[in-house]
């Protein structure tokens, strides 16, 4: 009793400094914007790319220089490093004001340690290892002087063809809110200001991920439902989570660009949610609501960004040249330009800049955090787990290490480069460990020959011969391919998500060896493969692994890591089923039987499932789901109810398996998907031990938004469905919930 008054009382002092601390700051904002001009007010509100370039540009460097001397810019992106963004940051200082510049950057999967592609990740279904993943890169891009990442992508990516699924954590609401969550608490750390963090980025707010067709950049259209239900939950995990800010997108959202947007950042973002950080736009998002149509002029899209709630400019040079004049017209009104700089200023005090501006620039941290080999097993151990074995015929993986003679083949075999993925700072090429690699070192006495057969991409067959010939050589065939690293992420949206060129005639030409084959994918979206995934023996899809991958890539070959990673997007059969997601509607005419679909939701040359569901993944072991049982059939008001089932390893080497909570709502005033995932544990178990397994359902769970947009559980019928992927469904049961 006494160590919880204890505990309470010290937690409450610590809640009062926290307090204490935000307004101490913000009198020190206060104190500073009475001394500041319109125009460096409106210079803290402007942001310059620095010599690397991630968009179209259009100052000269010299100009930028200039300009930061002046007082005129509040934050560049892409100029890393100790050394140069310490020579930068002593330009800011010779400003009138010596306000310390932010430095950002798209620090999206590692900064010099190189972990798997988000979506990768994402796989994983693993919070710690995402949440390490993120603090390892935030603690090297912090050494080498960044404050602030362009990351945690948190759009739901329903569409493949969407390059950018690759940066995000997939279909999913539930699961993306988790990672959303894990992955802020991993970049920001406890608190804002340790050096070994990073301000995170919610970003593209809002339904950037569902941009119509599949291809960037495009519109969006869709109902408020979707967007409260589907879109908006892992932007509020994150800013729960204390995300310090958010970037909008370059997307409309029902007509109205997110830039300009004021339902989105005004309502919903800093109303409803009543976010406290700032909002940075996309690369030059605020000058394109000119050709958006959305406004007439520079002028006029700056005027109707900063009214619509977004602070920070990324260059778009509408508030440099305009907004001052905007101001001085009575278009924007001083409250609305100082609760902007107002915004961006706390955060600069939060982060120390103002007691230390070099306080991320020490040379001697960034030596030191850039060697730590620790960083390597971390990322080592989330690219194991981000494997997602897909299939495994007649059990041919894991390897047998009696294995005499291995033909490691492809295009992406022996590739660096790709296994990296898009959206690479300072990542040391020369130090990630190739598939063959990985697999030589750990081969054991196994022979391994290796034939590229084409370069990546595969656009030529002439190399095919020798690859057969060295294939037919040995006793198994691991063939290595996928996209290259350049044909996912941003601008990089496909019609065809085929395998690129010839490779699935390469996989034809080696299949007619007769020797059993091990297909490894990269890639940073889910591809289609069908013959290969009708005629492979084995497959396991490794997305963009990162420096580890190699060595990941082995250790799931040869047993010494038994996969568990699950899908988190559906791989459909073909393109023409996209948008295909588990947590569809019913219709009124479903497929019950796939042999007999006349007049039902169907097609005529395809079946409705998908080739790879969500949740899918197999491990070297197999579970056995038993003993549902409920702790009480029916629930009424804030009652809570006990899921609960046996778990056990039936096979004969540990596992993991992550148990996949679904349910669904049979009737109600806004009809629900079939599935919902709702919950989710990875459990590890040895061969033949059992573990029950339980999850706790309240109100919250049954939940949804109505057509009033009113969050909240109607009476009525629940499906509970308990399994190891969304079309692997062991145990089912009914819960009323009466009231
Ligand atoms: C992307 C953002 C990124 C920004 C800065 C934009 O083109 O959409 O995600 O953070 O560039 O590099």
């Amino acid at each position: 009793m006494k160590t919880l008054k204890i505990a309470a009382a010290i937690s409450a002092a610590l809640a009062l400094s926290a307090h204490a601390q935000d307004a101490q700051i913000d009198r020190k904002v206060t104190e500073l914007m009475k001394q500041m001009t319109v125009t460096e007010k409106v210079g803290q509100l402007h942001q310059l790319s620095g010599r690397q370039f991630t968009g179209p540009t259009s100052s000269a460097y010299a100009d930028k220089l200039a300009d930061i001397r002046a007082g005129k810019v509040g934050s560049m992106l892409n100029v890393t490093g100790v050394a140069d963004t310490r020579e930068i940051q002593a330009l800011a200082l010779q400003s009138r004001l010596k306000i310390p510049l932010l430095f950002s950057l798209d620090v999206i999967h590692g900064y010099k340690t190189v972990f798997p592609v988000p979506l990768g990740e994402a796989a994983s279904w693993d919070m710690d290892a995402i949440e390490l993943s993120a603090h390892v890169a935030a603690k090297e891009a912090a050494a080498a002087g960044i404050h602030w990442t362009f990351a945690p992508m948190v759009d739901i990516a329903r569409d493949p063809r969407w390059g950018r699924v690759m940066e995000g954590a997939g279909e999913d609401t539930y699961l993306g809110s988790q990672i959303a969550t894990a992955r802020v608490h991993g970049f920001q750390g406890k608190k804002l200001g340790a050096t070994d963090s990073v301000m995170a980025t919610a970003k593209h707010f809002a339904a950037y991920g569902a941009a119509i067709a599949g291809r960037d950049y495009n519109a969006v259209d869709m109902s408020e439902q979707q967007l409260y239900e589907v879109y908006l939950p892992p932007f509020k995990a994150a800013a729960d989570a204390g995300a310090a800010t958010f970037m909008n997108s370059f997307n409309t959202l029902n007509g109205v660009p997110a830039t300009g947007n004021a339902f989105l950042q005004r309502d919903i973002l800093k109303g409803a949610w009543k976010y406290k950080g700032f909002v940075v736009s996309d690369w030059g998002s605020v000058r394109e609501m000119v050709p958006h149509g959305y406004a007439a002029d520079l002028s006029d899209a700056a005027v109707k960004a900063i009214n619509a709630g977004s602070d920070m400019d990324m260059e778009g040079y509408a508030y440099s040249q305009h907004l001052e004049a905007a101001v001085k017209a009575g278009k924007v009104k001083m409250p609305v330009l100082d609760e902007a700089v107002r915004r961006v200023l706390t955060k600069k005090f939060e982060l120390g800049l103002f007691d230390d501006p070099y306080r991320y620039s020490d040379a001697a941290r960034e030596k030191a955090v850039l060697g730590d080999a620790s960083h390597r097993a971390a990322a080592l151990d989330v690219a194991q787990k981000s494997i997602v074995l897909l299939k495994n015929e007649g059990k041919l993986l894991p390897l047998s290490r009696e294995t005499k003679r291995i033909a490691v083949i492809g295009p992406l075999a022996d590739s660096q480069r790709d296994l990296e993925g898009g959206w690479v700072v300072q990542g040391e090429r020369a130090k990630v460990v190739s598939i063959v690699d990985g697999i030589r070192s750990h081969a054991g006495k196994a022979e391994i020959s290796y034939a590229q057969a084409c370069a990546p991409g595969c656009a030529s067959s002439e190399g095919f011969a020798d690859a057969v010939a060295t294939a037919a050589r040995s006793d198994v065939i691991v063939l290595a391919v996928g996209e290259t690293w350049d044909m996912s992420g941003e601008a990089k949206s496909r019609t065809d998500i085929t395998l690129p060129g010839q490779q699935e005639a390469l996989f034809n030409a080696l299949k007619a060896t007769g020797k059993p084959i091990v297909v490894v994918m990269l890639a940073g979206r889910p591809l289609v493969f069908n013959t290969i995934a009708d005629k492979a023996d084995a497959i396991i899809y490794a997305w963009f692994p990162g420096s580890e991958g190699g060595n990941a890539v082995a250790n799931v070959l040869f047993g010494d890591y038994n996969p568990s990673g699950k899908l988190p997007i559906t791989f459909p059969r073909s393109v023409g089923q996209i948008p295909v997601s588990y947590a569809q509607y019913n219709t009124g005419r479903p497929v019950t039987d796939e042999k007999n679909v006349t007049y039902r939701s169907a097609y005529i040359d395809s079946v409705n499932t998908p080739r790879y569901a969500f949740g899918h993944g197999l491990s070297y072991t197999d579970f056995k789901y038993s003993g549902l049982a409920l702790s009480s059939a029916t629930m009424a008001g804030a009652q809570k109810v006990t899921l609960s089932f046996d778990l056990a390893n039936s096979g004969k080497v540990e596992g993991t398996e992550i148990v996949q909570l679904y349910l669904r709502d049979m009737v109600s005033s806004v009809v629900r998907p079939v599935k919902e995932l709702k919950g989710f544990q990875k459990v590890h178990l040895k061969p033949g031990q059992t573990q029950r397994v339980s999850f706790t359902i309240d109100r919250d769970t049954l939940s949804f938004f109505n057509r009033q947009l009113k969050w909240g559980a109607e009476a009525g019928e629940f499906k509970l469905m308990v399994g190891s992927a969304s079309d692997d469904i062991r145990l089912e049961s009914a819960l009323q919930l009466t009231q």
